[in-house]
């Protein structure tokens, strides 16, 4: 059979959570802020329609985007719902800032976005003296802000989302907040909080924001998606020859644990150059062909939520690796674009994978048959992606149905695809449906 060998060094883009956080923070400062290599994905369009809905300077992204603040309370209402498309960050961290403000905010969604649980943000903000009304748990929503109450708030589920929510929420009403959750959640809110001169503290779990008077203005550059990088890190670990470098990525420690999964499943992978980049770790992530000596893993517990985004593509890996992989402790892969459980393990059997569903996760076992069918994504970027990396190796005839979906996470995908594995990237690569051969 062919071979794929992967070499040579990719960039990818912007890191989605960082990008969101920075025009957030950005729109909310005192002065003119410098952001470097934002994402330029639909997610966070999003965020930039709903703050230029709220009354902020907020230029059409590009590579080099100067963002002038209004100052913390420089937002007014908008006499327009906030769409916030497919973004479950846009929606949560908004509704966080919205909190502090003593006017009306409707948000709303796309279809996946108005299932997805929105209790969990309600319930700490209600607590904080917001008023919020939400349609069957989820989107549409309102919040009526203004006076807000301090906060001690012990999230049950381990959620950056309700945290930063809940930070966000304390700095722009001007209280005090402590927040603890079962599993260190990704901390970029509180690192650019901290950039931004605010006191954000994290000992014992507990995350504690003291009120600010104004924001700092930032000026950083955003590191590569890790969560964008780890398709590309898969690819070359599913290779059977070369090795890929993917420079400039973030590797904050709470985002790293597909990282540490493959290593665990016998891959060759290193981080190199190693540098803080404004206040986050950043360095080059080498990932070495590793085809036929990859076996399955265990993932579970406090490694979870930093891996939460990879487990789509740690599944489809898996589907490559010798015996049984296990993810547990995962239940929150059911709220995400999809119900990623159910749907990773119906694409995978599809495609002729053992799979099998549990409440909380799901178990994969490994094989070098061909993989053959069509996946249905229910528009879900990932679940695109990872089954596109899937369909890169030779022998593996996938095709994707809504290939176009990545643009929420990582414009450009399909063309980095067909670069990588030396395909033409026709209208077929395009589609995400053939497999490239050396
Ligand atoms: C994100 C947090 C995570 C993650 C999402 C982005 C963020 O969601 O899945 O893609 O930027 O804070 P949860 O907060 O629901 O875990």
């Amino acid at each position: 059979m062919a071979a794929l060998t992967v070499s040579g060094e990719v960039r990818v883009p912007g890191d989605k959570s960082i990008s969101h956080r920075a025009l957030m923070l950005a729109a909310l400062a005192t002065g003119e802020s410098r952001v470097r290599g934002v994402l330029e994905s639909a997610d966070v369009h999003s965020t930039a329609g709903v703050l230029r809905a709220l009354g902020a300077r907020v230029p059409d992204l590009d590579a080099d985007l100067r963002i002038g603040g209004g100052g913390l309370h420089g937002l007014r209402a908008s006499s327009a719902p906030l769409d916030c498309g497919n973004s479950g960050t846009t929606t949560r961290l908004m509704a966080g800032i919205c909190a502090g403000y003593p006017f009306e905010s409707l948000f709303v969604g796309d279809a996946s976005l108005s299932r997805r649980p929105m209790r969990r943000i309600a319930r700490p903000l209600e607590a904080m003296g917001a008023q919020v009304t939400l349609h069957a748990d989820s989107l549409p929503m309102t919040i009526h802000g203004g006076a807000l109450r301090p906060i001690e708030w012990m999230n049950e589920k381990s959620s950056a989302q309700v945290k930063s929510a809940i930070l966000l929420a304390a700095l722009v009403g001007g209280v005090d907040a402590v927040v603890r959750e079962p599993d260190a959640s990704r901390d970029h809110s509180e690192r650019m909080l901290r950039a931004s001169g605010v006191i954000v503290t994290a000992h014992d779990g507990a995350v504690q924001i003291i009120p600010a008077a104004a924001l700092r203005p930032l000026d950083i550059e955003v590191p590569g998606d890790p969560s964008s990088a780890a398709f590309f890190a898969a690819l070359a670990v599913l290779a059977d020859s070369g090795e890929l470098h993917v420079r400039g990525v973030g590797l904050n420690p709470t985002r790293t644990g597909f990282y540490a999964a493959l290593r665990r499943m016998g891959a060759t992978l290193r981080f190199e150059d190693e540098h803080d980049q404004g206040g986050e770790p950043v360095g080059t992530i080498v990932a070495s062909a590793s085809a036929g000596v990859l076996r399955a893993t265990v993932a579970q517990g406090a490694e979870i939520p930093s891996m939460i985004d990879e487990l789509p593509l740690l599944a489809c890996v898996a589907a490559r690796a010798s015996g049984t992989t296990e993810i547990r402790g995962a239940a929150e892969l059911r709220v995400k674009e999809s119900d990623r459980i159910a749907a990773v393990v119906a694409n995978l059997r599809t495609l002729g994978t053992d799979a099998e569903e549990l409440p909380d996760g799901l178990r994969i076992t490994g094989s070098d048959r061909p993989l053959r069918g069509r996946v249905i994504t229910h528009g879900d970027h990932r679940l695109a992606m990872a089954f596109g990396i899937l369909g890169a190796i030779p022998g593996n005839a996938i095709t994707v149905d809504d290939p176009a979906c990545a643009i929420v996470s990582f414009p450009g995908f399909w063309e980095l695809l067909a670069s990588v594995t030396g395909h033409s990237g026709d209208g077929e690569a395009t589609r995400g449906n053939r497999s490239s051969l050396t």
